[in-house]
């Protein structure tokens, strides 16, 4: 999971007693090479699947980091796109990933909080990798309202969500390990650190997109198959905000 590259035991410990922000500004410059930044493979299904239903004009990466999923934004977006993130750390290491591949439309980043985001009714793509585990199911109301607020009519709400894991398997426990260390943590030493794997659940997620406003339409991603019981082990969220799009 982590190559030599990656950081030690060490660093990621001092990140893991941070704040979500700092945390992130520690492990920026070796971010790339941890199990956390989304695999090319989801970055590529997703943008095969926005292909068939774009093109869009403006995109945006909600909780950019170093930029993954900005390439599926250049990948559909004509006009321009832009990366938002609380950590000023990832946003430094994205900017200087993007100047060394020039070409594709405008980009843009800011410095944001998703649950405050800074931007009107400006783009008609918002897509998100691998972050929403750093949300209660609480602020889920929250945020779908900040995405909403900042797309143009008829603009869409894109992302990859996993089907959940088999009670019993290795993943099962592995994921049940480490949201009960962050339990843990987050009950003995401040500032809190968010991040728990198993809260963001499709059926919540539907209800909740649907409550901020949005209509909802799920693609199965292909390319990682079905399970034994014919249900995809991983699809898109389409959450659409209605009106026409000009
Ligand atoms: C696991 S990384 C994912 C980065 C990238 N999307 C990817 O797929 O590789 C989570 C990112 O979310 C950002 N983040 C966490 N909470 C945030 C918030 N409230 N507002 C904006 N960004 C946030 C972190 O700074 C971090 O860059």
């Amino acid at each position: 999971m982590f190559t030599p590259q990656g950081p030690t035991f060490r660093e990621l410990a001092v990140q893991a007693l941070s704040s979500v922000e700092h945390g992130y500004d520690l492990l920026a410059p070796k971010f790339d090479h941890t199990p956390f930044r989304t695999p090319d493979s989801v970055l590529r299904s997703v943008a095969q699947a926005l292909r068939r239903i774009g093109p869009f004009e403006s995109g945006l990466d909600l909780c950019c980091g170093t930029g993954a999923g900005m390439d599926v934004l250049r990948a559909v977006c004509r006009e321009q796109v832009t990366g938002v993130d609380i950590s000023a750390g990832m946003l430094a290491v994205a900017r200087e990933r993007s100047e060394a591949r020039p070409g594709g439309p405008p980009t843009a980043w800011v410095r944001g909080d998703a649950r405050a985001l800074p931007f009107g009714p400006a783009f008609d793509l918002v897509v998100s990798f691998g972050a929403f585990g750093h949300f209660l199911p609480g602020e889920l109301p929250g945020l779908f309202a900040q995405v909403h607020s900042v797309l143009r009519p008829g603009g869409r709400f894109a992302f990859p969500i996993g089907a959940p894991v088999r009670p019993g398997s290795r993943g099962y426990w592995a994921l049940l390990g480490f949201d009960a260390a962050m339990r843990v943590r987050n009950a003995v030493w401040r500032p809190p650190f968010v991040m728990y794997y198993r809260e963001f659940r499709l059926d919540d997620v539907r209800r909740e997109l649907a409550r901020a406003g949005f209509s909802v339409e799920l693609y199965a991603l292909p390319e990682f198959g079905r399970r034994s019981d014919g249900s995809p082990r991983c699809r898109m969220v389409v959450a659409t905000k209605p009106g026409s799009a000009e």
